[in-house]
């Protein structure tokens, strides 16, 4: 990766992204810079990984080519005003995760610089997340390709236009906190089924977790692998009458297009 990372907020995003980026070789620890207000946070960030730490935002903006904002979005305005008044020919690529706030309003914040707006979820903390990117006005391809490389070492990375970030929101952003739902439903059953608690949990875990790499490794489609479980008059299709009765199905729908439309709402306040 190019020159100098610079992480501007190191809660759970960035110590997640700056630790899969060490773990992958993509950056060594002295080409990243990490600004935080919390001394515990720095210092534990100093300890674990070996990374540059300040609690300058504008230590990080002055000698960084990537700027990732892993800050609450609620902060972005104090944080804005570190980047104002900066006059450069090469201004650093400007990466936000925060929900929320909009490319426009990033651009308004580095008049003139190249910014990406960055959508990851909670499994990028395991290295299994699911992030989408939206491209502001000023980025080139090569932005773009350093951004993906960036979110490749924390999962997968497809790029949308930005007002489809509000559907990713609701899909991927919100999507494990259906799945875990469904796990802990599934582990439910089999308790209802005599199952000890602890069997049932690593039977539903394992089975989501199982059927989502086959699926992956093979790319077969959701509906061909369903099939191929069903036999006739047997346990499966039982089961599977059980949750169309019980409209398994479009809640899952509605829960995203609710869970979009919140997003949209927010974004407009
Ligand atoms: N967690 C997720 O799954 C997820 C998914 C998608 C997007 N995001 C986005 O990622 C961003 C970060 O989320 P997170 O969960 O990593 O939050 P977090 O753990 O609270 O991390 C934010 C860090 O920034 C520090 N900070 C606060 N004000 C600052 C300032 N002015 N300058 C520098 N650092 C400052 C905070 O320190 P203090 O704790 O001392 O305030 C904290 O260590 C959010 O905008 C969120 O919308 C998160």
């Amino acid at each position: 990766m190019p020159g100098k990372l610079g992480i501007i907020g190191g809660g759970v995003m960035g110590e997640a992204l700056l630790s899969c980026l060490l773990s992958k070789g993509l950056y060594k620890p002295e080409s990243i810079l990490v600004a935080d207000l919390s001394h515990e946070r720095r210092q534990l960030l100093v300890e674990q990984y070996g990374v540059i730490t300040t609690h300058s935002n504008r230590e990080v903006i002055d000698q960084s080519d990537v700027i990732v904002l892993a800050i609450k979005p609620q902060v972005f305005d104090s944080v804005a005003r570190d980047f104002a008044g900066i006059v450069t020919s090469d201004p650093p690529l400007v990466i936000s995760i925060l929900a929320g706030v909009a490319l426009s309003r990033l651009e308004q914040a580095v008049p003139g610089w190249p910014v990406i707006r960055a959508m990851p979820n909670t499994p990028a903390t395991v290295g299994c997340g699911m992030t989408a990117i939206a491209v502001g006005s000023r980025a080139i391809a090569e932005h773009v390709a350093t951004a993906e490389q960036l979110f490749t070492a924390v999962g997968e990375v497809v790029r949308v236009a930005e007002p489809l970030l509000d559907g990713v929101t609701g899909l991927s952003g919100s999507g494990p906190a259906y799945v875990a739902i469904v796990i802990e439903a599934l582990a439910d059953g089999g308790v209802a089924s005599g199952l000890a608690r602890s069997t049932a949990n690593k039977l539903a875990l394992q089975t989501v977790l199982g059927t989502a790499q086959l699926l992956q490794k093979t790319g077969m489609h959701p509906a061909v692998l369903k099939d191929r479980v069903t036999s006739p008059g047997g346990t499966t299709i039982s089961g599977i009458a059980c949750l169309e009765e019980l409209g398994l199905r479009s809640a899952l729908i509605e829960a995203v297009r609710a869970a979009s439309s919140r997003s949209r709402e927010l974004g407009n306040q």
